[in-house]
């Protein structure tokens, strides 16, 4: 009997830390203001979230990259226009200031050293910025017109530590180095 009851306790918790990882899904993620996103994907390593519109018009994206580094270091999103991984990629990056505001800007990854000063990117970005609150860091962004149809390789990550307003190597094993993947913006 013991060990039924043991047995359906366990069940009990499985289901509420499903129910509880499911509530936070990217679809009913509200942003603060009055931004709605149409479309978001939860990326399957790294705790984090991809929102964004498509604008068929313009081929431009209006993104909101959405994580919680384990400490308040720094984030990136990337798109690969030539290849998949992290060389080759262009970086949209933003860290927390000593202060408590937010640096946003884009960088191109041209090397597993690179480094991490601001620069443009092959493709057109506007209205970066980004946001922190209660460990979570936001970076908003229109990106494009994206030059190559709507799938795109892009890279996630983070990383723990900035240092005169450089961020820092990340972690080089596990879910920092298979944060990638192919998506179609307009499969959502
Ligand atoms: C999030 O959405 C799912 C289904 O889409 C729903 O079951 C759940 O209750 C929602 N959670 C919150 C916190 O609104
Ligand atoms: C477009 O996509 C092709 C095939 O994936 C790739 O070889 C090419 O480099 C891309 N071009 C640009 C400009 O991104
Ligand atoms: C916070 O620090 C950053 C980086 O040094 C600086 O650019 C920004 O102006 C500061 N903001 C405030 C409100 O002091």
């Amino acid at each position: 009997m013991a060990t039924t009851s043991k047995t359906i306790l366990l069940f009990c918790i499985l289901i509420s830390l499903f129910l509880i990882s499911s509530a936070q899904s990217c679809s009913n993620y509200t942003f603060s203001g009055t931004k709605i996103f149409k479309s978001c994907k939860d990326l399957p390593y790294l705790q984090a979230h991809l929102h964004w519109n498509y604008i068929a018009s313009t081929r431009k994206v209006d993104i909101a990259y959405r994580a919680t580094p384990t400490s308040p270091g720094w984030i990136a999103w990337a798109i690969n226009p030539t290849g998949t991984g992290m060389v080759g990629s262009e970086a949209l990056v933003a860290f927390l200031n000593p202060n408590g505001s937010m640096t946003a800007y884009t960088t191109q990854i041209n090397s597993y050293n690179p480094s991490m000063q601001p620069r443009a990117l092959s493709f057109e970005v506007s209205n970066i910025r980004a946001e922190y609150s209660t460990n979570e860091m936001i970076i908003f962004a229109i990106v494009g017109p994206l030059k190559n149809g709507t799938t795109v390789n892009h890279v996630w990550q983070d990383g723990n530590s900035v240092s005169d307003n450089i961020p820092q190597m990340h972690s080089t094993s596990g879910p920092n180095i298979q944060s990638m993947e192919k998506l179609d913006f307009l499969s959502r």
